[in-house]
């Protein structure tokens, strides 16, 4: 894709504003912007928006989503949830992601003691383990049944696969299947003037799927469907209950292609520092594999956008060094020169550093802790 449709940008820190590098930093306006917009476009359609909290990872971005309207969190990972309920009071969590496992489940049933928590099942075998530990703690687990509707990741097929899955665990004493569940992230994949039918498609298959389920006599209270770039549309289908963006709060350069966010709209960046001039066409960032994720983008060429660059390429990264190919006479890459990359896809990207430079008017006014970063658990 052409680079020369882009929004015009700007740096997030000024100029003077002096900040070790490579740091993650974070705009202030941008951020309360996207959380607020995206609250306002769920509650326009009576969605619940139970944003997926792994993009950040980070207690205080999770207390502005609650503020603004989120009836609680999505995460991956069961320390994820624990760090939201222990560290930002988040007092509904939704898991999506099978919990499997003895010591995962032992800690499930200890976090369901602090926090309202509920697991996406897709396998017999998952649910009957979960089933049998509740049944002998003498707790139910709610879960949601996590459907496949296009993305061929996890999840049974929409329609008799996943009725069958979900009418099996209905059956299961320590469950409580109250909700369908898919990520239709094969959506934001898709070409930008196919991604609208896709995801519309997707919502009717879940919603067709919980009518279907329903129909058996089990009461399906939430219809869940989630990504960023699919938000405009998925959530508008009939009978979807919920909506699970993540990316939105920072957005990233996989979502220029589709044109409404332009990187003026990113409110998270890799400040990088210029070490290294070596040739006319090269320069060398300190922003390699250990704080650029390796996710390429169809948005931009090379491993994330150079914000005011758009002709420079990161064509290669080893874990200190970002090469950058420059065009002719491209200005602001003599050593010592500051650049802010807008990562190809911000969530790894953020689970690669400690903290989040917050910035107001171009200057560092606080330090966040990536409090759920590495939670792989
Ligand atoms: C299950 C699930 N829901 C929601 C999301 C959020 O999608 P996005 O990052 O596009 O906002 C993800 C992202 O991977 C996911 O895996």
């Amino acid at each position: 894709m052409s680079t020369a449709v882009l929004a015009p940008d700007r740096p997030i820190l000024a100029a003077g504003e002096t900040i070790d590098t490579p740091a993650m930093v974070v705009d202030e306006v941008n951020l309360h912007q996207n959380i607020a917009e995206m609250a306002a476009w769920a509650a326009s359609l009576g969605v619940n928006l139970r944003p997926h909290m792994k993009t950040h990872k980070t207690p205080q971005i999770a207390r502005l989503q609650r503020a603004a309207g989120a009836v609680g969190a999505t995460v991956a990972k069961l320390g994820e949830a624990e760090v939201f309920v222990d560290q930002a009071g988040i007092d509904d969590v939704l898991i999506a992601y099978p919990v499997v496992g003895v010591p995962k489940i032992a800690r499930l049933l200890a976090l369901m003691e602090r926090a309202h928590i509920t697991v996406t099942l897709d396998s017999r075998p998952a649910a009957e383990a979960l089933a049998r530990a509740m049944y002998d703690a003498d707790r139910t687990l709610d879960v949601y049944v996590e459907v496949n509707t296009g993305q061929d990741r996890a999840g049974m097929r929409a329609g008799d696969e996943a009725v069958a899955l979900a009418l099996d665990l209905a059956r299961m004493p320590g469950l409580n299947v109250v909700g369908v569940l898919t990520h239709e992230g094969h959506a934001g994949a898709s070409a930008p003037e196919m991604i609208a039918d896709v995801a519309l498609a997707a919502g009717q298959a879940l919603v067709d799927t919980a009518n279907a389920i329903r129909a058996h006599g089990v009461d399906i209270l939430h219809v869940s469907v989630g990504s960023t770039p699919s938000a405009p549309y998925t959530p508008t289908v009939p009978g979807v209950t919920e909506m699970r963006p993540g990316t939105y709060v920072f957005y990233d350069n996989s979502i220029f292609r589709h044109g409404r966010i332009g990187p003026d709209r990113c409110a998270a960046r890799i400040a990088a520092t210029v070490v290294s001039r070596p040739a006319p066409d090269r320069a060398v960032v300190d922003a390699g594999s250990k704080a650029l994720a390796m996710d390429m983008s169809p948005s931009h060429p090379g491993h994330g956008y150079i914000v005011g660059h758009p002709g420079a390429t990161i064509a290669r990264i080893s874990e200190e060094h970002g090469v950058v190919l420059l065009p002719p006479d491209e200005p602001g890459f003599a050593v010592g020169d500051r650049v802010e990359i807008i990562p190809n896809h911000v969530c790894p990207t953020v689970n690669l550093t400690d903290e989040l430079l917050v910035v107001r008017d171009g200057h560092v006014v606080d330090r966040w802790p990536v409090a759920a970063r590495g939670k792989v658990r």
